[in-house]
């Protein structure tokens, strides 16, 4: 069945009030539900449908009569009175046989809940949509030392806990969490003088790891006061870590629900990118609080609505808290590695979706990350007084509403005068714009004519021009800004911009700070992208003119076997013997293009990618800057030794990220040994981890491994490490074969997402060692994902979408992957997720 925007009606009845109580039982918990109903005036055609799966319904009243509804397999259909009535049920579920990890299951013992975006309906029959709000007053009985649930605690005592919501809300924010669990408290006083009791839940052992998501938690609280002007709204403020989940975290009113790997850290056990990730995604889930809980969607086809804004606004976060150019070129490496292959291949849909048979198969990065940057232009077209003035609008004219992506745009309209229709293209036509560029310098006039073209997607032919923010700037040959950073507002198909007054042909910095999701061509010497990679003036675009060269040589080296590029490899060292210039900026400068992006460049010109080529290149480009670095590389290393205690911030980071960039080249000529003695010498898990990855791929890391393992068997997300680093590291040919051992090692459960993604998700991400040419990458990924199917659908179908590039590769790996995509699409009893992930790749 698929389910389309067009068809969107609202429910026949409003619901006044929820009262549930859950009798725990780890096979058989009763969920009561009393739920107050009356007629929706705004509808005439009223069906009265509740949506439930998986249920045993124990018994059915209204009014306190019973009745007895008519069940399938998605729900129930009942009479009811027409004017308001309490409808009361009793159903039964098993917590424990729940592996989809969706609707209340167990984990390790404790039972939690996960309803985003329709596992409500596994816990008790409900209209469960987001348009359908209301207050909930629940009671848990049951052993737990712990029982939680959303809003502001209740009386409790022996054997029960009841928990009351004041603010209404869609059934997807509901969450239940009881178990033997450990608090880390603290407080908070918001700015206008509320105090908030803040927790975060974990189980005991892991009572050390939280500290650092607490004050991540209080940073975003007083970040969003002072940015958004958006205070908290309830006395308690509650986080529960859980080792079984199926994404990375939730924000289910006043109880939010994270992956373990999301929020626990320690310096030993996490690496700076892990802190930074936990930071962020701690913002994330407390900034949903206004944009998705008190302002929520009015259905599913507006993910975007609170996702995408949440995305950017998290974003803001991390750029205020760290680093912002380093922030921002991490977020486009992310987009071009997971959004631009979306949105380039059979996968591809709009910002906003227009059909869907699972929603869970659209919390994509083109929902997420491309629909943040589709809020970063908006607020870059209006500027930031205008933007942050509409926010206050959106809050005032829509709190306690689900909304739609027009009562967004609307609200934009309302506060600038600004007419936002085409600019809404972004929203509905999917695909990633290409934007070319001529320059032409007559008379001191300097022009630059840009040319949009979106490429058709599946189900869309036609693309209409977008409304694209191009941030330029203008050097002189000598490297001074004589045009400081200008925002271009293109809405035509072809547009020219001219600029006045210049006695020499200026040199353009063009899509500064990457104003537009676009891919820009722009032919440019190898001279000029070295002169922007030393002057540019906007650090993303400077980036940016290193990543060009990078992949100019790597695509010559590949189609005509030349040499690396010798003017890249002489800016190269340069800037990485250049003390003045950021360690991060530095690293970000180091770390090559990915070998899936070179293949998707090949593809963009028409060669079809060699995997094998590719890796080859990468391989000889790294040895080469290595041996041409290496009187220097000892003393490079040297100054990226951190003195002193681990301090998980930006500065610190930054250095360690170079530490690892130098190791990585210096380990390719001195035999593994600043590597060993960094392992053996670690004091913390950043260093520990890069130090065993360099050997791993020098093929010199079996007693480090061993050693590692050892050390951390014990600390599941650590071990999680070890197992995608093996895979991660492998050489090509061997990566299949590593993957498929590790299966089969006594700490793999395919029923733990984690370490299912850390093996699978490594070797999908190992690009030349999945694309092995004899297919066993890709058997191996399909027997996996066959036999987790029946077990976690939402797990294995997000998984599918290793696959989607596979258009870009030669006949055999084309044929090989298609016959895995129709074996598994011949499973029986496969799951809708699966089904419909499979089917739309191999339409393409
Ligand atoms: N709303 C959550 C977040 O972005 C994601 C939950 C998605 N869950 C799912 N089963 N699709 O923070
Ligand atoms: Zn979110």
């Amino acid at each position: 069945e698929t389910f389309y925007l067009k068809d969107y009606t609202p429910f026949g009845y409003v619901v006044e009030r929820v009262e549930l109580v859950f009798r725990l039982s780890p096979e058989a918990t009763r969920v009561l539900s009393k739920i107050r109903f009356a007629p929706n005036p705004d509808v005439s055609d009223r069906e009265f449908f509740l949506h439930g799966e998986k249920l045993k319904l124990i018994s059915a009243q209204i009014d306190g009569a019973e009745v007895a509804p008519n069940v399938t397999d998605t729900g129930l259909s009942c009479e009811v009175p027409d004017t308001p009535f309490t409808w009361e049920a009793e159903v039964e579920i098993n917590p424990k046989a729940n592996t989809a990890l969706e609707g209340l299951y167990m984990s390790n013992g404790m039972y939690c809940t996960q309803c985003e975006a329709e596992g409500f309906r596994k816990i008790t029959y409900y209209p469960d949509r987001p348009d359908v709000m209301s207050t909930f007053n629940v009671r848990i009985e049951g052993d737990e030392k712990v029982m939680l649930s959303n809003g502001n605690p209740g009386e409790s005592g022996e054997g029960f806990a009841e928990w009351h919501d004041p603010w209404p809300k869609p059934a997807y924010l509901f969450a239940l969490v009881a178990g033997d669990l450990l608090n880390h408290p603290d407080r908070f006083t918001t700015r206008s003088g509320k105090d908030v009791e803040l927790n975060i839940w974990v189980r005991p052992g892991d009572e050390g790891k939280c500290a650092f998501g607490m004050e991540a938690l209080k940073k975003s609280m007083t970040w969003d006061e002072e940015v958004y002007g958006r205070e908290y709204d309830l006395d308690v403020f509650n986080i529960v870590a859980v080792d079984d989940f199926n994404m990375g975290a939730m924000e289910n009113k006043g109880l939010n629900i994270f992956n373990s790997s999301c929020v626990l850290a320690s310096p030993e056990t996490s690496t700076d990118a892990n802190f930074e990730r936990i930071e962020a995604i701690i913002a994330h889930e407390y900034f949903h609080n206004w944009t998705g809980n008190r302002i929520t969607c009015r259905d599913w086809f507006q993910l975007c609505l609170k996702e995408g804004l949440t995305v950017y606004r998290d974003a803001q976060f991390t750029a205020d808290m760290r680093s912002a150019p380093v922030k921002r070129i991490e977020d486009v490496i992310e987009l071009r590695a997971r959004q631009f292959p979306e949105d380039n291949g059979p996968l591809a849909h709009p910002v906003r979706p227009e059909a869907f048979q699972e929603i869970n198969n659209f919390y994509t990065a083109t929902v997420y990350e491309k629909g943040a940057e589709v809020i970063g232009m908006l607020k870059r077209l209006v500027g930031d007084e205008a933007y942050y003035k509409a926010l206050d609008l959106y809050f005032n004219r829509h709190d306690g509403q689900a909304c739609t992506i027009e009562d967004w745009i609307k609200v934009f309209e309302d506060s600038t005068g600004r007419d936002l229709a085409q600019f809404k293209n972004w929203y509905s036509q999917a695909g990633t714009p290409r934007l070319s560029v001529d320059e032409s310098f007559e008379d001191g006039t300097y022009t630059l004519t840009f040319r949009q073209k979106t490429p058709p997607t599946p189900g869309q032919d036609h693309k209409d021009p977008k409304v694209i923010p191009i941030a330029v700037g203008l050097l002189t040959p000598t490297g001074d800004e004589v045009l400081p950073t200008t925002v271009l507002e293109m809405t035509e198909a072809e547009q020219s911009f001219s600029f006045e007054g210049f006695k020499t042909r200026p040199i353009p910095s063009i899509l500064r700070d990457f104003s537009a999701p676009v891919i820009l061509t722009r032919d440019s010497s190898a001279k000029e992208r070295a002169f922007l990679l030393a002057h540019d003036t906007d650090p993303f675009t400077r980036w940016e003119a290193g990543r060009e060269l990078a992949k100019a040589s790597r695509i010559a080296m590949v189609i005509d076997g030349a040499s690396p590029d010798s003017n890249y490899l002489e800016a190269l060292q340069s800037l990485v013997r250049d003390d003045h210039l950021d360690p991060a900026f530095r690293a970000l400068v180091l770390a090559p293009p990915t070998e899936s992006e070179i293949a998707q460049a090949l593809a963009d010109q028409g060669v079809t990618p060699d995997p094998d080529a590719i890796h080859d290149a990468a391989e000889t480009f790294a040895q080469t800057l290595a041996q041409s670095l290496s009187d220097s590389l000892p003393r490079l290393f040297a100054a990226t030794l951190v003195d002193g205690a681990y301090v998980p911030d930006a500065k610190g980071a930054g250095l360690r990220a170079l530490n690892g960039r130098i190791l990585g080249l210096l380990t390719r000529i001195d035999g593994g040994e600043a590597a060993t003695k960094q392992f053996e010498t670690a004091n913390n898990m950043t260093v520990q981890n890069s130090a065993l990855a360099c050997l791993l791929k020098a093929e010199k890391g079996d007693a480090q491994s061993q050693a590692f393992f050892e050390q951390w068997q014990d600390d599941r997300l650590v071990m999680d490490k070890w197992f995608g680093l093996q895979v991660a590291t492998a050489r090509p040919e061997r990566a299949p074969a590593i993957a498929q051992s590790l299966t089969e090692h006594p700490l793999f459960t395919i029923k733990n997402p984690n370490r299912f993604r850390a093996v699978m998700g490594a070797l999908a991400m190992n690009h030349a060692g999945f694309h092995q040419a004899d297919g066993s990458g890709y058997r191996l990924l399909a027997d996996q994902l066959i036999a987790l199917d029946p077990l976690n659908p939402q797990t294995t179908a997000r998984m599918c979408s290793a696959f989607q590039t596979w258009k870009r590769y030669d006949a055999g790996r084309q044929d090989k992957i298609r016959a895995e995509l129709k074996r598994i699409k011949a499973t029986e009893g496969l799951s809708r997720d699966t089904n419909e992930m499979v089917s739309r790749i191999l339409d393409a």
